[in-house]
């Protein structure tokens, strides 16, 4: 048995007090740090880029582990801007890119770990030839662009079948995963768990961040 790692994502918090919400967050308990970076033409939203992730950096420390989830139509561009920034993973969407080998291999000499994210409407089928590759699985249970969004169950078999296929990958969920559906996540075989509002606009996120996190898998 093993308990999952919690993520917040701090997309849904005070932008304003961004290295703040980022140090609440890890002092609440947090395992590490989702950080959404939408471009506002892969998905129809926009965020923040490396500039602010290098500030972030210099706020916070060395330690928390950055996972950056690149919603942007063009990962290629900002690996190694991300890499200087300090983050730590790289997650870019399958969806982007034509040549996915090639970008797991700049992302992994640029010293950061590779996550690999997939949108509701793709198959886990089209990720598997990846997998051996990678070090993360993203599986959206959301269509990427805001946060506050229903959390899409029919997303499970995705985790169930690559928790069966690649036992040691870690695989992690992401959008509308809180106290009511994290039992579903942990069932299927998800062990990164993103958590954006239900963590960050509860008053006590600390007990919403234990809750998440002691969820036990068999
Ligand atoms: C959605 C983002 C998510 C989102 C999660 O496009 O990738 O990380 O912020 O927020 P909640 O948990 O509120 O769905
Ligand atoms: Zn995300």
């Amino acid at each position: 048995a093993y308990t999952a790692k919690i993520g917040p994502s701090i997309l849904s918090s005070d932008l304003s007090q961004l290295g703040r919400e980022c140090e609440r967050m890890m002092e609440c308990g947090a395992d590490y740090l989702h950080l959404d970076v939408m471009d506002g033409h892969f998905v129809p939203n926009i965020t923040f880029g490396h500039p602010m992730v290098e500030c972030l950096r210099r706020c916070i420390g060395p330690d928390p582990f950055f996972d950056m989830h690149m919603m942007v139509s063009r990962p290629e561009q900002w690996v190694k801007p991300m890499s200087a920034a300090g983050a730590n993973q790289y997650t870019f969407h399958l969806e982007a890119t034509t040549n996915p080998g090639n970008l797991i291999k700049e992302i992994r000499e640029s010293g950061m770990k590779v996550g690999l994210a997939i949108k509701p409407g793709t198959t886990v089928e089209e990720l598997a030839p990846w997998a051996g590759q990678i070090d993360m699985a993203l599986v959206m249970t959301v269509e990427p662009g805001f946060g506050g969004q229903k959390f899409m169950e029919d997303m499970m078999p995705k985790v169930s079948w690559l928790r069966s296929q690649f036992p040691s990958l870690d695989i992690e969920v992401d959008g509308g995963v809180g106290p009511d559906s994290i039992h579903r996540c942990a069932e299927a075989g998800a062990n990164m768990i993103v958590s954006g509002s239900a963590v960050v606009s509860s008053d006590d996120p600390r007990s919403v961040i234990a809750l998440l996190k002691n969820v036990v898998i068999e």
